[in-house]
């Protein structure tokens, strides 16, 4: 403790993009959430005082990468191409890609959408594993098309009013944007199932020890999962 530096003096500052419930969204004006929660845990082990910068998903690891915040806490999947960028800390949490219809959608199954003669508009935020398995196993494949929205919400209002033809996003988001959209479902079947980190610059080892070292504390104690369950499991 103590002979790490940060970017601002005494102040864990995380990055993040608040349009991810239960993750991290914006509720009386405040940016709440597990990731937030967590952040805040790390945060008082280090003796730090957390800040949060809102920001869009596709600019965190950047931020990160440059040092402007000390953590990049977002639902970040842990990706080889990312990790050329950033280091991640040990993985806090599970995600699954999800396929989100309306309830009279053609689409049944995520097989639907590599068919042979598939051609859907697919719904994702910009830069998230969603957005690089539609880009990558469908658009390239010649089998659809990829809309990229700045917030999952935004691609989900697309899927509402007909622009797309699905949404592909996490499992967690999903539940919550299904819950609040009239008409919507979840397909049962899952596209990837993905391990979610904190993002960290590859310049800062003793900050990435101190952080990792107290975030693998809140796991062995159990406090990260008393964080999840409060929203998930509830
Ligand atoms: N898990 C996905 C990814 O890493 C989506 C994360 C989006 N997070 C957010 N706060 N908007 O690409």
């Amino acid at each position: 403790n103590g002979d790490f530096t940060t970017a601002v003096a005494g102040k864990l500052t995380m990055a993040t993009n608040a349009a991810f419930p239960p993750y991290e969204y914006v509720e009386g004006g405040q940016i709440t959430g597990i990731d937030a929660e967590i952040a805040a845990a790390i945060a008082e082990k280090l003796g730090l005082e957390l800040q949060i910068d809102d920001m869009e998903f596709d600019s965190i690891t950047e931020t990160v990468k440059g040092g402007k915040a000390d953590i990049g806490l977002a639902g970040m999947t842990v990706t080889p191409d990312r990790q050329e960028e950033v280091d991640f800390t040990v993985s806090y949490a599970t995600g699954i890609q999800v396929v989100i219809v309306t309830e009279d959608s053609t689409i049944t199954s995520v097989d639907d959408l590599f068919a042979d003669n598939a051609s859907h508009v697919i719904g994702v935020q910009r830069n998230t594993t969603g957005d690089i398995f539609a880009t990558d196993d469908i658009e390239s494949e010649g089998k659809g098309t990829v809309d990229r929205y700045s917030k999952g919400a935004d691609a989900v209002q697309a899927l509402k009013t007909g622009k797309v033809d699905c949404v592909i996003i996490d499992n967690e988001p999903a539940k919550a944007f299904v819950a609040e959209v009239e008409g919507l479902k979840i397909l049962d079947t899952e596209y990837a199932v993905e391990d979610y980190a904190a993002a960290m610059s590859k310049e800062n080892p003793a900050l990435y020890e101190a952080v990792n070292t107290a975030l693998q504390e809140l796991i062995d104690d159990g406090t990260i999962q008393g964080i999840i369950d409060k929203y998930i499991n509830a």
